[in-house]
């Protein structure tokens, strides 16, 4: 089985590293949209058009699978993806994003709070599709349900910022004034890029506990009946799948992906 990845840039491979542990007998191809990066601050209409380009290329190589391993095209693109790739199946991040979060909220310490909230971190457009918003707001009023954009973090990602003062001074300015309201919640990563600065987030969230979506999409997928066959064969295989590069702009990925990528990007650990 092949299943193609993408995201507008390195934020998808770590939905990509999620899969790769959990269907080791799959083949991967994962598309970075380097070259349009970021993809959070353009227009509904622009973020359909830039999927819609990602996924003709993955078509092309014959997938049977599309993961759109980004938030802000999986809240506004999705329909589109599933129009043109089908009959092939297309999954998003949203779905599992709300799953993960619920489960997260489930705990007795945070849903007896009158004192705790769920806060959806995102890109301006996720935020703007109230793609999670909505689904939260109608599965756990009354407890708040908040968002905030945060449309620098990827351009640090990106840049290779991931562990640098000025990204830790941003996440706060961020982060602070829920921290401030609210003792305890679930933040959730509603953008693909945040799991690589997952711990630094965590820090500046004291009581929050903070949840990203990869291992979610990893286990609704495992609940597919079309991804029977790479399971059963993983058991009996020891042979890993294959994993295929694509960037759109390839010298404007980051060092510190490059790095990922090249020593363990084609191993499923
Ligand atoms: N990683 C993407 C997401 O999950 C897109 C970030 C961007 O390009 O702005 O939303």
């Amino acid at each position: 089985m092949k299943i193609g990845v993408f995201d507008s840039g390195v934020g998808g491979i770590t939905v990509l590293k999620e899969l790769q542990k959990r269907f080791p007998a799959a083949d991967f191809i994962y598309l970075g949209d380097t070259a349009h990066v970021p993809y959070g601050t353009k227009s509904p209409a622009q973020i359909k058009r830039l999927s819609l380009r990602c996924a003709r290329i993955l078509k092309s190589k014959t997938i049977d699978l599309l993961v759109v391993a980004c938030n802000t095209a999986s809240s506004w693109a999705l329909p589109v993806l599933e129009t043109l790739l089908k009959p092939i199946p297309v999954v998003g991040m949203v779905k599992p994003g709300i799953e993960a979060a619920l489960a997260a909220f489930s705990r007795p310490s945070l849903k007896d709070s009158p004192h705790s909230a769920i806060l959806v971190l995102a890109t301006r457009a996720t935020v703007m599709s109230r793609a999670y918003a909505e689904d939260l707001h109608a599965l756990l009023s009354p407890i708040p349900v908040l968002q905030q954009a945060c449309p620098l973090l990827v351009a640090m990602i990106e840049e290779g910022w991931i562990d640098h003062p000025i990204l830790r001074l941003t996440i706060r300015e961020y982060v602070q004034p829920y921290v401030d309201q609210y003792p305890s919640g679930v933040a959730v990563l509603g953008c693909t890029h945040y799991p690589w600065i997952h711990r630094e987030i965590e820090k500046a969230m004291p009581g929050w506990v903070v949840v990203d979506s990869s291992w979610a999409v990893g286990e609704m997928l495992a609940r597919e009946s079309f991804m029977r066959d790479v399971t059963a064969s993983a058991k009996i295989s020891d042979v890993p799948g294959s994993t295929e590069w694509i960037f759109t702009d390839e010298d404007a990925v980051p060092t510190f992906a490059k790095r990922w990528i090249d020593g363990r990007g084609d191993q499923a650990s």
